[in-house]
């Protein structure tokens, strides 16, 4: 017998509207799925300014669509590094760039596996380090913002971008459980119990047996997520890490809003950034030494 919260929250699902995420793709439509929606990065991107920009690493660039994007946007020859810890990404990212004419001396995106924890690369390498969707990901994201300002220039720019863990969204649960703000709303063991429940009912409903179980490894994947690579961070938080480490100082910041609050202006407001904002963004320089 499942549980109150369980029931609850696929009683939820029955009466809410699906959200606009991939869930289940080919790994070119993820990609492509990524492209769509770099609007929030490339904003940010010309708002770092793009003058004398000649070397930019895209850090945990999943399947390389929002590289590829990035690299669209681009005036000036710009080298390209795109890095990500699964090696699995790195070769999606490859197969991807390669099918969009991301190819040659310049338009080339070079690749590297590696984790942030500790990048493969020498200290200054970048004028532009542009890391979306990736803080609340990273264990030791104080260590990662070290990392980064290690590997930058010092009259360089982090363009960051993340998912609040207060937003609405904030449990990344969003392909199988459809209320916002689970997250703060049911124990983390009963979000997994309804993720993979959620799960075990699509594929039910599916009369191909190789697509319904092809919907519960998809719902074991994103379970296996959640425990392990979505830790909670807040904007808060984010803001004193950069005061206490002097790693860097805020230039310039986003907020992004869920479907039609998108550029709400109230969510700059302290009291609605953290649990309305759907991605913070931030343009970052060094901070002085
Ligand atoms: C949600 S995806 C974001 C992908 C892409 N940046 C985008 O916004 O479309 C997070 C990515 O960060 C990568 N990642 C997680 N931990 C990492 C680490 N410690 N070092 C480097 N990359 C990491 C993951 O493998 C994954 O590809």
């Amino acid at each position: 017998m499942s549980s109150l919260g369980v029931r609850l929250l696929l009683a939820a699902n029955r009466i809410l509207p699906q959200p606009a995420l991939p869930g289940q793709v080919d790994p070119f439509a993820y990609a492509q799925w990524e492209y769509d929606t770099s609007g929030p990065v490339v904003r940010l991107w010309h708002r770092a300014g793009t003058g004398g920009v000649r070397s930019a690493l895209d850090l945990g660039c999943g399947l390389g669509g929002k590289t590829h994007r990035l690299v669209e946007a681009c005036d000036q020859p710009v080298a390209w590094t795109a890095l990500d810890i699964a090696l699995d990404h790195v070769r999606k990212a490859e197969a991807y760039h390669q099918r969009v004419g991301l190819t040659g001396r310049e338009r080339g995106v070079a690749k590297l596996v590696g984790d942030v924890a500790s990048l493969p690369v020498a200290d200054a390498s970048f004028d532009r380090i542009v890391t979306a969707d990736t803080l609340e990901h990273f264990p030791q994201p104080r260590l990662a913002l070290q990392e980064m300002r290690r590997c930058l220039r010092d009259d360089g720019r982090l363009i960051l971008l993340f998912n609040p863990w207060g937003s609405p969204r904030g449990s990344h649960l969003g392909d199988l459980i459809r209320l916002p703000w689970c997250q703060l709303l049911f124990s983390r063991q009963t979000l997994q119990q309804a993720t993979l429940a959620a799960g075990e009912r699509r594929a039910a409903a599916q009369p191909d047996p190789q697509e319904a179980a092809a919907t519960n490894a998809f719902a074991k994947s994103l379970v296996d997520h959640f425990v392990h690579h979505v830790h909670p961070t807040r904007v808060a938080q984010f803001r004193q890490w950069l005061k206490d480490d002097r790693t860097f100082e805020i230039e310039s910041e986003l907020h992004v809003g869920p479907g039609p609050l998108r550029d709400a202006s109230f969510l700059r407001q302290r009291w609605a950034e953290e649990w309305l904002t759907a991605s913070y963004g931030a343009v970052l320089r060094p901070a002085a030494r």
